[in-house]
């Protein structure tokens, strides 16, 4: 038996009535997040993100949750960069953008802000802008699903899709932002080396699993000789894997502000809806940073000498960039 599909206005309906006070306040705790179940339910039911009784299940509200969370991160600097460029087209790219729950997001709530339709984000209240995203994965099946979306969004103008892998896509030489939410591994380095490479303002960086330096942990924990100062993490597995994502990602923020960028690292969900909620936030500030690299080259020394996959690709880059 086919479904027939639901009329948005009846969603409308079942949204208004789905969402009480009390149902929201589990959902959103309190916070004012940039995508309400009930003003929004077209873009969360076209997305997957809703059904068509209104409801959100809790797998559903984990990544209602990481898109929200992140979006009201990168909203205040994405808005400073809007102002700083004004009459410009604004090109983010979405690297292993998956099922483009994020960049849809974005480019859904850009048109909102545009049409003077979001007092959810006041730090776009006032701004303006053009925006162009593209999304990246090398998944077939999610970038024919996120084109469909973007369709049935109708935001098709505003979005372009890329399947093929990071390091093959065919970008414009400026980017104004990347972010990556979960793009695997070193999928993550490829992010931010094509925004540090082309030039970047805002890097937005949400890492998943890190395996490269966990391996060379575990070649230096069956070396012979005196042992590692940090033996005791090399041959206990679960230490190991945790120290060596944390330690990942404090040489990814070295590097990245050894290239002229302003980076912090914070936690942007809490822990209970995914353990992988640290996001990287950098801002290009353009000059080269000498005490960042040694301190990038000392924390290297310290890992035994691991060389990550963000300083391969980042090798050869000119110390200061045009900006
Ligand atoms: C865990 S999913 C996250 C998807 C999405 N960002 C989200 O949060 O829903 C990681 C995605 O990265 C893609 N990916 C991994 N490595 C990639 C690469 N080197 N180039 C392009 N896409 C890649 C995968 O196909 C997958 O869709």
């Amino acid at each position: 038996m086919t479904m027939k599909p639901i009329s948005y206005p009846e969603l409308s309906s079942r949204a208004r009535s789905h969402w009480t006070p009390d149902r929201l306040q589990r959902l959103m705790a309190g916070k004012r997040l940039p995508l309400h179940p009930a003003t929004h339910c077209t873009f969360l039911h076209a997305t997957g993100l809703m059904n068509d009784d209104a409801s959100v299940t809790s797998g559903q509200v984990k990544k209602y949750l990481q898109i929200n969370h992140m979006i009201s991160l990168i909203a205040p600097p994405f808005r400073a960069l809007a102002k700083a460029m004004p009459g410009h087209t604004l090109t983010l790219l979405d690297a292993g953008c998956g099922n483009s729950y994020l960049s849809l997001a974005f480019a859904f709530l850009a048109r909102e802000a545009n049409a003077g339709r979001l007092p959810q984000i006041p730090d776009w209240k006032d701004t303006r802008f053009e925006l162009h995203v593209i999304g990246v994965d090398n998944n077939a099946e999610v970038i024919r699903q996120s084109r469909e979306r973007a369709a049935l969004l109708g935001l098709e103008d505003a979005m372009s899709f890329q399947m093929t892998a990071l390091s093959e896509a065919l970008l414009p030489e400026r980017l104004h932002a990347v972010m990556a939410l979960h793009a695997c591994d070193t999928a993550t380095d490829d992010a931010l080396a094509l925004g540090i490479r082309r030039r970047a303002d805002l890097l937005a960086v949400a890492p998943c699993c890190q395996a490269e330096l966990a391996r060379h942990f575990k070649t230096l924990a069956a070396q012979p000789g005196e042992p590692h100062p940090l033996e005791v993490v090399l041959h206990s597995p679960n230490l190991r894997r945790d120290a060596a994502a944390t330690l990942t990602d404090a040489l990814r923020l070295a590097l990245v502000r050894a290239h002229g960028y302003e980076a912090t690292a914070t936690e942007f969900i809490p822990s209970a809806h995914t353990p992988k909620n640290r996001l990287i936030l950098a801002e290009r500030r353009g000059r080269y940073n000498k005490a960042a690299l040694a301190s990038f080259l000392s924390l290297k020394q310290a890992c035994g000498q691991a060389e990550l996959s963000l300083e391969r690709s980042l090798q050869g880059l000119p110390a200061d960039l045009p900006g």
